[in-house]
C-alpha cells in the first residue's frame, strides 16, 4: 500500500469562543484529500456529524476506487470492464487478495487451491436440515456462514497471517456449495457436491441445477455470464456490507462471523437485495403503459416506492458494472433463446426514466442491479437466489478487506459517536407513582 502523504492544513475557527483548531490535510495516491479530524474531539471537544458518512472516510485502503462523477470503477488499478472482458473470477479474486494478477502458474496454483476447499464438513449438511423447507435462502446463508467457525477452528486466530490466508481461500472456496445448498434445500432436491474437474462457475451451475436423475450439460455461454457477474460484483470498496465486515472484524471476531455480518447487511433493499427488488418491481408495474404512473409514484416522498436499480450513493453516471451487464444481458438471452417481455420493460422503464428531470437532476442512473436480476432469471434462478449470488461473488471483496483492516497498524475498534437527543438525567419514579 502507498503511504498517506500530509499535503497541507487547514485552520478551523470557532467564532462562539475565538480559538482555532489546525487539522493536517491528508492525500492518498488518487481521490479526494481528507481531513484529519482524529484529534479534533481531544483539543475542541466536538464530535463531527457525519449520519450515513457520507463525507467520511472511514479507512485507508489500497484495494479499489471509484471515481462516481466518471463512472469509473478500478480494482488495484484495473478498469472493471477490462477484467471483465479478459479475466476470469479466479483472477480478480487473485487481484483483490494479493494485490496483482497472476501469471500462468500462480492462477493455476490459486485456482486448484480453491477448488480443493469446496467441499463442506459433512455435519454441516445436517445444519441445513433445521431450517424450514421455506427459509428464505439468504437466511440459511446468514446462519451456515457464521456457523463455519464451528466447524473450521484452525483457521479463526486473525493473528496468524497463515490462518487468515486459509480462512479466506476456504469462505471463497465454499461459498458456492452453501449457496448452491441452500437452493437445493428450498427446492426440495437432494443436495449436490463439487466436482473438481469444474471451473468456479461451472461448479457453482453443476452443484445448483444438476440432479442424480440425468447428465447436467453445462452451457459454456451460460457459465461464462455467471463468471463475469461474479467478477461485476467482487468488491466495491466501503459500501454498507463491506463497513459492515470491517466494524465487526475491528473487535477481533473471526473471519466467519464478520462475513456473517456483511451477508446480513447485503440483504437488505437498499443494498445486495435490490436485485430482487428490481424483479418483483418489474412485475410488479406489468406493462410499458404503466410506466409513468410508477414514476410518479418513485418522485412522491410520501410514497415509500423508490425505482429499485436505480440510484447510487457514490455514482452520480452510469454504474459501469451495469454497462457490462447490459450487454451480456442480449447475448445471454439471445443464446439461451430466452424472449423476456420484462426485459423490454426494463429497457422502456430506463429510457423514460433517463429523460425524466427528477432523475436527470439527482443524477439517478441505473445500478449493477438493474440488469443482473434480469439475466439470473434467464440462467433459471428464483429470484429469492439473486441476493445469494451477490454474497457468493462479494465474500471476496469482504475478504479482502478484512484482511487489510487486520494489517493496518492505524486499525482501532470502530465506535462511532452520537449526537444525544434524548432526555438529560432525570429523577426515577417508583411504579406505583407512574
Ligand atoms: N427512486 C426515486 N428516488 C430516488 C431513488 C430511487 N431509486 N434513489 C434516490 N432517490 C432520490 C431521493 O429521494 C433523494 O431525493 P431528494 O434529494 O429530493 O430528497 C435523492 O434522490 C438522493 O437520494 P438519497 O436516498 O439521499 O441517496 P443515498 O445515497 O442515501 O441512497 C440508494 C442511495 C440507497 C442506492 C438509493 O438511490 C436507493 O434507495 N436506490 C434504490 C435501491 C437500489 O437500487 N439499491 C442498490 C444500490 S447498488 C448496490 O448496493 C449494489
Amino acid at each position: 500500500m502507498a503511504e498517506k502523504t500530509h499535503s497541507h492544513d487547514m485552520t478551523l475557527s470557532d467564532p462562539a469562543t475565538g480559538k482555532e483548531y489546525t487539522l493536517p490535510v491528508l492525500e492518498g495516491s488518487v481521490g479526494p484529500k481528507v481531513i484529519d479530524i482524529r484529534k479534533l474531539y481531544g483539543q475542541s471537544g466536538y464530535f463531527t456529524y457525519d449520519p450515513g458518512f457520507t463525507s467520511t472516510a472511514s479507512c485507508d485502503s489500497a484495494i479499489t476506487y471509484i471515481d462516481g462523477d466518471a463512472g469509473q470503477l478500478l480494482h488495484r488499478g484495473y478498469r472493471i470492464e477490462d477484467l471483465a472482458e479478459h479475466c476470469n473470477y479466479m483472477e480478480v479474486c487473485y487481484l483483490l487478495l494479493r494485490g496483482k494478477l497472476p501469471n500462468a502458474a500462480e492462477k493455476t496454483e490459486f485456482e486448484h487451491t480453491i477448488t480443493y476447499h469446496t467441499m463442506l464438513h459433512e455435519q454441516i449438511l445436517n445444519f441445513f436440515r433445521g431450517f424450514r423447507r421455506d427459509a428464505h435462502p439468504m437466511a440459511i446463508m446468514v446462519g451456515v456462514i457464521g456457523a463455519l467457525s464451528a466447524f473450521y477452528h484452525d483457521s479463526t486466530d486473525i493473528n496468524d497471517p497463515e490462518q487468515r490466508m486459509v480462512a479466506s481461500h476456504r469462505l471463497v472456496a465454499k461459498m458456492p456449495t452453501i449457496a448452491a445448498l441452500a437452493f437445493k434445500y428450498s427446492s426440495g432436491q437432494p443436495f449436490t457436491y463439487p466436482q473438481n474437474k469444474l471451473s468456479y462457475a461451472e461448479n457453482f451451475l453443476h452443484m445448483t441445477f444438476s440432479v442424480p436423475a440425468e447428465e447436467y450439460e453445462i452451457n459454456p455461454a451460460v457459465a461464462r455470464a455467471m463468471d463475469k457477474i461474479f467478477i461485476l460484483h467482487a468488491d466495491h470498496e466501503q459500501n454498507a456490507s463491506t463497513s459492515t465486515v470491517r466494524i465487526a472484524g475491528s473487535s477481533g471476531a473471526n473471519p466467519f462471523a464478520c462475513i456473517a455480518a456483511g451477508i446480513s447487511c447485503l440483504w437488505g433493499p437498499a443494498h445486495g437485495g435490490a436485485n430482487e427488488a428490481v424483479l418483483q418491481m418489474l412485475y410488479e408495474i406489468g406493462h410499458k403503459d404503466n410506466i409513468p404512473k410508477y414514476l410518479e409514484k418513485a418522485k412522491d416522498k410520501n410514497d415509500p416506492f423508490r425505482l429499485m436499480g436505480f440510484g447510487h450513493r457514490v455514482y452520480k453516471n452510469l454504474d459501469p458494472r451495469a454497462g457490462v451487464l447490459k450487454s451480456s444481458c442480449d447475448e445471454v438471452l439471445d443464446q439461451l433463446g430466452v424472449n423476456d417481455p420484462l426485459l423490454e420493460l426494463a429497457r422502456e422503464l430506463e429510457r423514460i426514466a433517463l429523460e425524466d428531470d427528477y432523475f436527470r437532476e439527482r443524477k439517478l442512473f441505473p445500478n449493477v442491479d438493474f440488469y443482473s436480476g434480469i439475466i439470473l432469471k434467464a440462467i433459471g434462478f428464483p429470484t429469492s437466489m439473486f441476493t445469494v449470488l451477490f454474497a457468493l461473488a462479494r465474500t471476496v471483496g469482504w475478504v479482502a478487506q478484512w484482511n487489510e483492516m487486520i494489517t493496518d497498524p492505524n486499525q482501532k475498534i470502530g465506535r462511532p459517536r452520537q449526537l444525544f437527543t434524548g432526555s438529560d438525567e432525570r429523577a426515577f419514579i417508583p411504579i406505583d407513582k407512574r
